[in-house]
């Protein structure tokens, strides 16, 4: 069979599949009264839409995203595999890698009965400071397509939807509610609105998230000219389009607007009230079936609409997400200095500090949450990796102000009882986190009959002295720890907003001398008093504990001390989750405590200093030229310290290439995230990340694209036929390696309303050491293209330009010229 008859079969097979399966959405449909549609978009509870069983249509059940999948419930005792956070993904430039991890995370859903997963996130890394930049790809938006393409390729290949998010413009926290974005068309066009344009045409995403935020006056959930006009009518896409969490404000703005699930439930903009707004007449009930057949079709896709064919019938083969959350970690890492070869590490001992090197931050925090059942800390993996007796560790600095849910050391369990004291039933605790929501509670246990929960078990201290222990949540609790009772009282709301008591920092309770090594008993009662009228009945209180506080100078002296005896030290720093999360914008780029001036001791006494920096997005590394390596690890996920010590012991090369500029706040051109009265213009246009940086003239301390691997690259030819790409080079160095070939344009004559230049294309290759190895790529007709505000259209912008190749925006190794 040639190859154009088998794609003309494979077409035609789905041109049939997709006329049965809108034949079964049209024959639902029919199925349906309104109040019963109304319903349906409404939302049943925080993660699930109804079942409508009379016609064979399963509840759909949503889940965060985007680095696993952590099910209806938000429990440590439902545990799913963490993989690197979404730069991470990104730093590896390589949509295939991306496919896998969807795969991975469809394999994931379908173990926790998932139908939708809310990811991925595509907005852009426009200001350092945004509190989601973890959770974002990158500040390149032909990159973000292209890796946002692969993953939502690799989740649907697993019969899960993706929802596309958070369209649009919504690039950072502070009022995210309420902000008005006010951005022009040719910037929402070319770099807003571009991943989301990318990932519709490659991947056919089966539903998109509006967002929070107002784009030029219009709220996300109403915005009928960017969903229907533009993602549906121009775009083509196909899909069902989710408010975010509570987004929805107005019935019929939101159902005019194309928004068709309003979430969650059961108190919604739509449900009895949209039904209500057809028999008013101010929705024509048309409008509402619109927004069902989507929802239906979506069902349809995902196999939970009884009649209609899944579109994956057949799925993929399983995946060991242990060994690819490893993988990918390894391949995210960017070494963007190594001075000397000081990595990969010689024999030799090594001196291991910093707080996170023992407690990993492995993922960012808010809605991208989830409880990885294990993680492997770079204590943990260079432990297992270097030979016995060579490895040292010191805490050095800890940033770490606050308590933290009780984990490491607590072996728990929560017992409720009634109120006459009997027990009702039992459930593990892997953490000292208890979060029960609706119907989800142990075996045995109702909210009406619950009525104290008692977590109990001992905790083993890793260190002697005076321990921390605090309760987070509301209401009467008392805290027992070997045997004396610390706090029996209630907790009540801190300044009026409960919300502060569940996300606010814990309320420090009882200080506890304890030795090492020698276990205690504790305990934690809740006394549980849910109001009669809550819409979701949550049973949510936690456990914390912090380490003996030591003093700060002591603590990096002995580190100090540890390095100087040490062939080479390495240390890690890291941001903490006060510093990078959803909800909050942060307000500068340094690294919390004392860890500057650890690093800065640790430097000085051994000049063969490794860094390893462990942080979602950028932050400032002012001693960077005084230190023999920096690795950028970002939130690498359960497997981090695995990865870390594949990378630096050599047995895998680190991987990475920078998806966005790091450098520091004071020279960052584009910073801003605050909205003056409830606005903020997006005044830099399309000078963002790299072509912001070149436009100022400033240099940061890293570029786009850089990344060191372990071996050498030498660009030997770039030959240039249309539009068609041809690279060769050559791995001058002595070990086997990847390189990431980036195509940069640059227009000829430089023109100020466009960038000095831009990424055009990239791809991935490998060599042995002096193997030559080639790349084609052929440039997007969009790489030439601007979008012209009086036409309404895009302009393919002819004549000269200078095609690029190389290593980042700043080594550029060969160019050719390219006219059009
Ligand atoms: C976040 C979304 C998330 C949703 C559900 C929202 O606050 O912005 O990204 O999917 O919550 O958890």
């Amino acid at each position: 069979m040639t190859e154009t008859a088998a794609t003309g079969t494979e077409a035609h097979g789905e041109a049939h599949a997709e006329a049965e399966t809108e034949a079964a959405v049209e024959a639902a449909l029919g199925g349906l009264d309104l109040d019963a549609k109304a319903r349906l978009l409404g939302g049943r509870d925080m993660w699930t839409l109804p079942a409508l069983p009379e016609i064979g249509l399963d509840s759909l059940v949503m889940s965060d995203g985007p680095i696993g999948v952590r099910g209806t419930r938000w429990t440590a005792a439902d545990p799913s595999v963490a993989l690197p956070s979404p730069t991470a993904l990104a730093a590896a430039w390589d949509p295939e890698l991306a496919r896998r991890a969807g795969v991975l995370l469809a394999q994931e859903a379908r173990r926790k009965g998932v139908h939708v997963l809310l990811a991925p996130t595509v907005n852009l890394h426009r200001s350092p400071l945004g509190g989601r930049h973890f959770e974002a790809y990158s500040e390149d938006p032909y990159l973000t397509g292209r890796i946002g393409a692969g993953y939502v390729t690799g989740v649907q290949s697993g019969g899960v939807a993706t929802t596309v998010k958070h369209f649009a413009a919504n690039d950072a926290e502070t009022d995210r509610f309420t902000v008005n974005n006010v951005v022009s068309d040719r910037v929402l066009r070319e770099l807003y609105l571009a991943p989301f344009e990318a990932i519709v045409a490659e991947a056919r995403p089966w539903g998109i998230m509006t967002a929070y935020n107002t784009v030029n006056g219009v709220r996300m959930t109403e915005h009928h000219h960017l969903v229907n006009e533009i993602a549906r009518g121009e775009w083509g896409f196909d899909g069902f389009n989710v408010s975010d969490w509570t987004a929805a404000r107005s019935t019929t703005g939101a159902i005019e607007g194309g928004l068709d699930a309003a979430m969650p439930g059961p108190r919604s903009v739509y449900g009895e009230a949209l039904a209500r707004a057809v028999r008013d007449g101010r929705v024509a009930e048309a409008t509402v079936d619109a927004a069902v057949r989507n929802v239906l079709r979506l069902a349809a896709r995902v196999g939970a609409l009884r009649g209609a064919p899944p579109a994956v019938p057949c799925l993929p083969a399983p995946v060991d997400g242990a060994a690819l959350a490893r993988e990918i970690a390894r391949r995210s890492f960017v070494l963007v200095r190594n001075e000397n070869g000081a990595l990969p590490l010689k024999a030799g001992t090594v001196a291991l500090t910093g707080a996170a090197a023992r407690d990993a931050r492995v993922l960012g925090g808010g809605s991208a949450t989830v409880f990885p059942d294990h993680v492997v800390s770079p204590l943990d993996g260079l432990t297992a990796a270097l030979p016995e007796g060579t490895l040292t560790y010191t805490v050095g600095a800890d940033p770490n102000t606050e308590l933290a849910v009780a984990g490491r050391g607590f072996t728990l369990r929560a017992v409720c009882r009634d109120a006459d004291g009997r027990t009702l039933g039992t459930a593990d605790a892997p953490s000292g986190h208890v979060q029960w929501m609706g119907d989800d509670l142990p075996d045995g246990v109702t909210h009406d009959t619950l009525h104290t929960v008692d977590l109990t078990g001992t905790f083993t201290p890793r260190e002697s002295g005076t321990h921390t222990f605090g309760i987070k949540g509301l209401g009467a609790f008392t805290l027992t720890v070997d045997g004396t009772t610390y706090f029996d009282d209630v907790q009540r709301p801190v300044k009026d907003d409960p919300f502060l008591s569940f996300f606010g920092a814990p309320e420090p309770r009882a200080e506890v001398e304890l030795t090492a090594g020698r276990p205690v008993e504790v305990s934690l009662r809740h006394t549980v008093a849910l109001p009669d009228d809550m819409p979701l009945k949550v049973v949510t209180f936690a456990l914390c504990h912090a380490e003996p506080v030591r003093d700060p100078d002591e603590l990096i002296a002995e580190a100090a001390r540890a390095a100087g005896a040490a062939d080479t030290a390495v240390v890690v720093v890291a941001t903490t989750e006060r510093v990078e999360s959803e909800g909050f914008d942060r307000t500068d780029l340094r690294l919390p405590g004392r860890q500057d001036d650890l690093v800065r001791a640790v430097a000085a006494a051994n000049p063969n200093t490794v860094v390893v920096v462990n942080a979602g997005s950028p932050v400032e590394l002012p001693w960077r030229d005084e230190v023999a390596a920096v690795l950028l690890t970002w939130f690498p996920g359960q497997e981090g310290g695995a990865a870390l010590a594949d990378v630096l012991t050599g047995a895998h090369e680190p991987g990475g290439r920078l998806p966005t500029t790091w450098g520091a706040l004071a020279d960052a051109p584009v910073t801003q995230v605050v909205p003056e009265d409830g606005e903020l213009h997006y005044t830099e246009g399309v000078f963002i990340g790299y072509r912001a940086w070149e436009r100022a003239g400033r240099t940061p301390a890293y570029p786009f694209g850089h990344g060191l691997g372990y071996t050498d690259w030498t660009y030997e030819s770039l030959q240039v036929t249309g539009t068609t790409v041809k690279v060769r080079l050559r791995n001058t160095g002595d070990r086997h390696g990847r390189e990431v070939v980036q195509l940069y344009l640059a227009p000829a004559a430089p023109d100020p309303a466009r960038p000095a230049r831009w990424l055009a294309g990239f791809a991935g290759v490998e060599a042995a050491p002096g193997e030559r190895a080639e790349v084609t790529v052929t440039l997007p007709r969009r790489a030439f293209e601007v979008w012209d505000e009086a036409a309404g259209a895009w302009s393919f912008v002819k004549g000269s330009y200078e095609l690029q190749a190389g290593r980042s925006i700043t080594d550029r190794r060969i160019t050719a010229p390219i006219t059009v």
